[in-house]
């Protein structure tokens, strides 16, 4: 009797799983063709082609991809809805079979309960170590010194800010996370930044060879999947190098992110349990510092050299930002401490940020079980991405959501106005973890080099805003002129 009661519960799982299509429908969107789907379609610019089919097919698309059901949600609402339901904040590693052992240890490609355990475990003590507060204000403000320094040997001719800001960006990162500050002589630091900012120039989240994993078998996909294996097992290897050689010089009055999470190690390795178990704890180390590493250099770099840009392109903007600077600072440059005091600053930063959308979608989410939501099914493994772009650039949201225009973030009275619709950093359970840290080093950057220099576009050279076409979304290759103003 049961074993029949069974089978019947059985059989009328199965046929509701393949009927379900009648009473759930999937997202409207794009059909494709067969195997490969939409990806033979796929803009250079995914996430602005994506933003132009919400006229069609409404804020919730779907359309298969390569192997992967993809749904894009395009509005704020349901971005800020979704992404704080765990069934929407899974992950799912780049399909590169030589890459996918250790992506699922770290930070960003990991979820259920190592993920959580392990961002909570990152936040909290970051936060201990001054990760995103003012006790890092001094460092960091040394690494702009040396950036500052370079920029005098260039100054008054036509000269790049790209791959400049990098080392001083990563540097800051690097004294938190170590407790060392990078000797910039140091080959094998250089090469782990320098393979790290390859890994993420390839890791396009709709590039072909993440999406139809069988193209990496042949041809041109076989050789950039190979490379893409080969840069992440460099970037692994050398990053656990380090790890091995700080375990080794161990000091036990120094409290740096490595040294805690060791410790953290040792108290449980009895265990067996635990994600901070002994076994393969050197590799998880290794992976949270890539992660950390991967996720908040190239972005904070990439919001600096669309600011330098759009001040140069807009010298009015410029002057405002650096009159109220000198309204409020005296000789020497702004701190955190004259934040509040500078609410056109403010309104400039955070306009960058929506303006550059540094970026344009989320990472992307997996759907860890089957759910219907808004009459829609949402299958168990589809990719979902927010199209933070699209909810950036809505009118619903912005007066003049093409525009670089800072009056989006200010009040009539002056004082700092808070967007809803300024997602840069994500929302919901995947916010972005370092946004405290990316806030406060880029006001300090920024508002540092501008009270300093002036940019200027140089004469004949046309200004382009309209993005390239990288994982992260920097502007086009561009020059600037820098001269001096406060000495
Ligand atoms: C302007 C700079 C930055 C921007 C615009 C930015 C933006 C984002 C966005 C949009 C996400 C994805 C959210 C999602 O998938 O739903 C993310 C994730 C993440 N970011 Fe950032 N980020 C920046 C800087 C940083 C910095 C400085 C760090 C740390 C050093 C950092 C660490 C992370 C991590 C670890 C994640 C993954 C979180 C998780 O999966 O739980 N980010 N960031």
């Amino acid at each position: 009797m049961i074993a029949a009661i069974a089978l019947v519960a059985l059989l009328g799982w199965l046929t509701f799983r393949t009927i379900r299509h009648f009473f759930f429908q999937l997202p409207p969107g794009p059909t494709g063709l067969p195997i490969v789907g939409y990806l033979p379609f796929l803009s250079s610019q995914p996430y602005v082609q994506f933003s132009e089919m919400v006229d069609k097919y409404g804020d919730i698309m779907s359309l298969r991809v390569g192997s992967f059901r993809v749904i894009v949600v395009s509005s704020l609402d349901l971005i800020r809805e979704m992404f704080k339901e765990s069934v929407f904040s899974g992950r799912t590693d780049m399909h590169i079979a030589a890459s996918r052992q250790h992506a699922k240890l770290g930070l960003l490609l990991s979820d259920g309960r190592r993920w959580q355990d392990l961002r909570r475990f990152s936040l909290r003590n970051l936060r201990d170590l001054g990760f995103g507060k003012w006790s890092q204000e001094n460092l960091i403000i040394n690494e702009i010194d040396q950036l500052a320094k370079t920029i005098l040997n260039e100054l008054g001719r036509p000269t790049t800010l790209t791959d400049r800001l990098n080392i001083y960006v990563v540097n800051t990162l690097w004294s938190i996370l170590t407790g060392e500050t990078i000797d910039t002589e140091d080959s094998e630091c250089q090469q782990l930044i320098y393979n790290m900012n390859r890994l993420i120039a390839g890791a396009s989240a709709t590039d072909p060879i993440f999406l139809l994993p069988m193209l990496n078998h042949f041809g041109k996909y076989k050789k950039k999947s190979k490379d893409f294996a080969a840069n992440a097992r460099n970037v692994m290897s050398l990053a656990k190098r380090l790890v091995r050689q700080h375990n080794e010089n161990r000091n036990s009055d120094r409290s740096d992110f490595m040294h805690i999470f060791m410790d953290e190690v040792q108290k449980n390795e009895d265990d067996p349990e635990s994600t901070f178990n002994q076994k393969g704890a050197e590799d998880t180390l290794a992976m949270i510092l890539v992660d950390l590493f991967i996720a908040g250099n190239e972005t904070t770099s990439t919001a600096l050299l669309w600011f330098f840009l759009l001040m140069a392109a807009h010298p009015q903007i410029q002057r405002r930002v650096q009159q109220e600077i000198d309204s409020v600072v005296d000789g020497s440059g702004p701190l955190l401490e004259h934040r509040r005091r500078l609410p056109y600053t403010e309104a400039v930063l955070m306009e960058t940020l929506r303006f550059g959308s540094v970026l344009p979608m989320t990472l992307r989410h997996r759907v860890t079980e089957d759910t219907y939501f808004r009459g829609y099914l949402f299958p168990e493994g589809s990719i979902l991405f927010g199209n933070l772009y699209k909810v950036m650039r809505d009118p619903q949201h912005w007066a003049k959501p093409h525009q670089f225009y800072p009056d989006h973030f200010l009040n009539s009275d002056g004082t700092v106005k808070q967007a809803d619709a300024a997602i840069p950093f994500g929302s919901g359970k995947r916010i972005c973890l370092g946004e405290s840290l990316a806030r406060l080093e880029f006001f300090l950057f920024a508002a540092r080099l501008i009270h300093q220099f002036n940019f200027e576009i140089p004469d004949g050279q046309t200004v382009d805003l309209a993005g390239n076409n990288g994982a992260i979304r920097g502007p086009k290759p561009y020059r600037v002129i820098i001269t001096q103003r406060i000495q």
